[in-house]
């Protein structure tokens, strides 16, 4: 983050506003990729020995509401990253716990995530990567057209436990917050740009713990419960001769033609037409049933496999945060991470981050989609001098799509 200097009395303003604005928070892990970033972070030699470990560009991007801030980009297509840094250990045992990052997919993602993992225990960071067991994992994933969500993993005992309820992600190429907060009473809420997009309990989200209450199996419908909601109307009956009406009648207005011989031609028998009095086989009225009880459902019971973990949130030691990704097209984007225990001091860093630029970044985006296609107007009109510079765009159209089917049957995230 840039600081800029203010004259005197806007300063002094501002640190008054400060003050009224602080909230206390304990801030465990605050990265927003200043100087000195390189010496928090460890980059894993994970994948090294098979040439396929990606580096990282220290950078702002492409398009950015501020040069100055700048955070890590993955550098290299096809390529494994890994990289962690270590923070104090700590428990959220009766504690909120709040991680948040921003993440930005300049590169136009077809598949692949932008999340993150919190660990813990004792790790060798020069080892982390896919099967580095971790506590949470967090962020978005997007492949093709049908996963654009945000995961949110608890890993307990070797298990990992994805959330149940669908969370949409941004897909766009700008920068985006995710906000994940975890309560000490079992609740949590995801966030999107300091916006909720899902809250509920980790009981019911998650299938952490078996649930507490089940059908009773052994309940029965009873044999007198009557779920029919209509029936047929008894006071509505066949009107007499109903049967009886043809569904054909002899044409009225055909008349024998003149020259009809009846002893060659033989007798002369009208052609039909659709009947219009004929209205199909009776049908019988429904009316609502008088009887109707509803659908009958089991009555819930304690489940007796549920026992309760009250601390089915809480991890104890969790002292390392990392960014794990494959990557078949790179250019995303990690900064400003923190992990705290204030929702409150989250909202404000994320305003003060993501919120202060968002509009400067949004304008300097469009400001090169501008450029771009100007660009490529004039690569046609060049085209049109006979160059081949079209065919080698296509190429290239063609290779990001195969590109895309490849990834889809390469697991993208080892959960
Ligand atoms: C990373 O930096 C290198 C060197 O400046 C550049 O060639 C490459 O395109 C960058 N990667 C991305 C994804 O922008």
């Amino acid at each position: 983050m840039a600081i800029r200097r203010r004259p005197p009395l806007a300063a002094a303003l501002a640190a008054a506003l400060a003050v009224v604005s602080i909230v206390s928070a304990e801030v465990y892990f605050e990265e927003r990729f200043g100087d000195g970033w390189e010496n928090r972070w460890v980059k894993s030699d994970w994948k090294k020995d098979e040439n396929t470990a990606g580096d990282w560009n220290y950078t702002s991007g492409k398009w950015t509401g501020d040069p100055e801030d700048k955070g890590i980009q993955t550098a290299e297509d096809y390529r494994f990253y890994a990289i962690s840094a270590e923070f104090p250990e700590f428990s959220n045992k009766d504690k909120t716990l709040v991680l948040q990052f921003s993440v930005k997919h300049e590169q136009k993602l077809d598949c692949g995530g932008g999340y993150i993992k919190l660990l813990s225990g004792e790790i060798d960071q020069k080892k982390f990567g896919g099967d580095t067991p971790y506590r949470i994992m967090f962020g978005p994933d997007i492949c093709g057209y049908t996963t654009k969500k945000v995961h949110a993993i608890f890993s307990r005992d070797g298990k990992n436990h994805l959330i149940k309820k669908e969370v949409p992600c941004e897909t766009d190429q700008l920068t985006h917050v995710y906000t994940f907060i975890v309560r000490s009473d079992a609740t949590y809420s995801i966030l999107v740009d300091n916006k909720e997009k899902q809250t509920g309990s980790l009981y019911s989200d998650w299938d952490i713990l078996p649930p507490k209450q089940i059908k009773d199996p052994d309940a029965k419908k009873p044999e007198d419960w009557d779920d029919k909601e209509y029936i047929p109307d008894p006071d509505d009956k066949k009107p007499e001769g109903y049967d009886d009406i043809p569904k054909e009648i002899p044409d009225p207005d055909a008349k024998k033609p003149e020259d009809w011989d009846e002893e060659e031609d033989g007798e002369w028998t009208s052609p039909t037409i659709p009947n219009p009095e004929y209205k199909g086989p009776w049908k019988q009225k429904k009316i609502k049933n008088p009887n109707y009880k509803g659908k009958w459902k089991a009555p819930m019971i304690d489940n007796p496999d549920f026992k309760d973990d009250p601390y089915i949130y809480a991890f104890a030691n969790l002292r390392y945060i990392g960014i794990e990704l494959w990557q078949v097209k790179s250019g995303t984007l990690f900064d400003n991470i923190l992990v705290c225990d204030n929702p409150e001091y989250a909202k404000k860093f994320a305003e003060e981050t993501w919120g202060k630029n968002k509009d400067a970044e949004k304008a300097a985006f469009d400001e090169a989609e501008k450029s771009k296609q100007e660009e490529e107007a004039k690569d046609e009109d060049s085209d049109l001098d006979g160059e081949d510079e079209e065919d080698a765009e296509d190429d290239a159209d063609s290779k990001s799509d195969s590109d895309a089917e490849e990834e889809k049957e390469t697991p993208h995230d080892e959960l």
